[in-house]
């Protein structure tokens, strides 16, 4: 079974996509750490992406794997590197580039494909990465709650913003993730919304599990 996760920032989406995946054995794909991978890529090397002969042979040569929670950018463990608040302020760029889109969702396609139990979470995978898959589940949660939850995440990687920032970070990043041309953030017709405000994990992932066996 193939599993479309999409919705804002801070709704909670990896770690349901984690709980659940571990709990049906499914395997996880998170596409949003590949827009960090290249993030940090463009950041460390100072790429100018603009320029399309730059930003080509970049995409030309990068290699990017996912493995669980592990990301590698050209063969190094990245994932300590890519959840910060400077990656977050520097990847609406990178992740609104029409080239990089295209060269992404080329790449998230093949490793869906090459999966037979899916669970792949990132903003554009109902619309453009798995329009086939068997369930869309659209996550969210109020704004509020969503700037409380990023900002306890960071905490626990010793970065200490406040909630005011961490407040105008989200919304930011809302902006952009639904008003970009290409692939924007949205429903589908056949989404499932899930919001799980005021919700604990497992009260989510029941209802989402509930879901899943009515689909089989
Ligand atoms: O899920 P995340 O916060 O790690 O995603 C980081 C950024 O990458 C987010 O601001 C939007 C972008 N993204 C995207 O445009 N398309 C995806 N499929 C996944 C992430």
């Amino acid at each position: 079974m193939k599993i479309a996760l999409d919705g804002p920032a801070g709704a909670g989406k990896s770690t349901l996509a984690k709980a659940l995946a571990k709990r049906c054995g499914y395997t996880y794909i998170n596409t949003g750490a590949l827009y960090r991978a290249f993030t940090l890529k463009t950041l460390n090397e100072a790429l100018d992406i603009d320029d399309e002969d730059v930003l080509r042979k970049a995409l030309d040569e990068v290699r990017m794997e996912i493995e669980g929670d592990n990301v590698y950018l050209d063969g190094n463990n990245v994932k300590d590197q890519i959840y910060t608040p400077f990656i977050d302020q520097n990847i609406s760029k990178i992740a609104s580039n029409p080239t990089i889109r295209q060269y992404m969702s080329a790449l998230q396609k093949k490793m869906a494909d090459e999966t037979e139990n899916v669970i792949m979470e990132g903003r554009d995978i109902a619309t453009v990465v798995m329009p086939e898959a068997d369930i869309k589940f659209f996550i969210t949660a109020t704004v509020e709650e969503r700037a409380r939850r990023r900002m306890k995440q960071n905490e626990e990687k010793n970065i200490f913003h406040t909630y005011e920032d961490t407040l105008k970070d989200i919304l930011y990043r809302d902006e952009r993730d639904t008003k970009r041309k290409f692939a924007p953030l949205m429903m589908t017709k056949d989404s499932i919304v899930i919001d799980n405000t005021g919700k604990t994990l497992e009260e989510t992932i029941e209802e989402m599990i509930w879901i899943m066996q009515k689909k089989k």
